[in-house]
């Protein structure tokens, strides 16, 4: 399975921090916004994505994550020049997903919880299309899906007024080879963008839409605006602090998801143990030997 992080987008509602840097290169607590969705695709055992971002922001990205190979990832990039929607995603990386199963990640979304690991690859084998859904306070702001008694989908709406459950499908999406197919297919909404709820909606028509509802145990933010940034850099903190473990330290999943080995983890210790985001990596590698 192959990634796609979706990276590019106006950010208007973070502005004037977006003015003059992406949305997913500002910081959330010790480390860019991106490693967290980053690390989504990696504990979905996902070693090769296609980074999409704006024309203007790509150089940055690039200098950022380089070609992965120090977390032995290869990732690609490719941009989008207006934010015509998060289904243009499917468009874009149409080459790169070569028709095969893909993960589209949305670069603000951050996910933490139990067994995370364990959900993301039970679904990457899946067939059709997967989404993850939990429960918000204001469902308004997202694309609600609404499931029936044995956990099926019903009726999946973008932003609507009178939302049929408080469930957000979360910006996570597995979806198997036709997702480009299904892109090319529809048109663009009232407010101009190809919405992925549309995409998804065809494979709900066609009946392979699952849902995976990811119970209280977890969190996830969307950190789109400036009270979002705030709360979700707090709770990454939060926990840090508490446990002693890090949240999206890129090196770490690496390493446990064997992309790397021992030799890498240890050049990878030298240069970062020294600092607050790394510091950990020390210990890790003596539990390593
Ligand atoms: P949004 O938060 O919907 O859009 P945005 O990031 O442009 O912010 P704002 O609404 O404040 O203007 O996007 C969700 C994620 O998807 C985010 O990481 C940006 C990305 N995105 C794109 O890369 N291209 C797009 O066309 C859209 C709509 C979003």
């Amino acid at each position: 399975m192959r990634g796609i992080l979706l990276a590019g987008g106006a950010g208007t509602r973070l502005k004037p921090l977006t003015l003059v840097a992406s949305k997913q290169l500002l910081p959330v607590y010790n480390k860019p916004m991106i490693y967290y969705p980053l690390s989504l695709l990696m504990l979905a055992g996902i070693r090769e994505t296609l980074i999409i971002t704006t024309p203007e922001e790509q150089p940055r990205f690039r200098a950022l994550l380089g070609d992965g190979s120090r977390w032995g990832l290869s990732l690609d990039y490719a941009t989008q020049d207006q934010p015509r929607g998060i289904a243009e995603a499917l468009l874009i990386g149409g080459d790169f997903a070569r028709g095969e199963p893909l993960c589209l990640v949305l670069g603000d979304n951050i996910l933490y919880g139990h067994d995370l690991t364990r959900l993301l690859r039970g679904a990457a084998g899946n067939r059709g299309a997967t989404v993850f859904c939990h429960p918000v306070r204001d469902p308004q702001r997202y694309g609600v899906v609404e499931l029936d008694g044995a956990g099926r989908p019903v009726s999946l709406v973008e932003k609507p007024k009178e939302p049929k459950s408080n469930l957000a499908v979360i910006g996570l999406y597995m979806l198997d080879g036709a997702a480009a197919a299904h892109a090319a297919a529809i048109r663009p909404s009232a407010r101009g963008e190809l919405e992925i709820t549309d995409v998804l909606q065809r494979y709900l028509a066609a009946g392979e839409l699952g849902v995976v509802e990811l119970g209280r145990g977890f969190a996830w933010f969307d950190a789109g605006t400036p009270d979002s940034l705030l709360e979700t850099a707090e709770f990454v903190r939060t926990v840090e602090h508490r446990q002693g473990l890090p949240i999206a330290c890129l090196e770490e999943i690496a390493w446990r998801m064997g992309f790397i080995d021992r030799a890498q983890l240890q050049r990878l210790a030298d240069e970062l143990g020294g600092i607050e985001y790394g510091r950990y990596l020390p210990a890790l590698l003596a539990q390593a030997r």
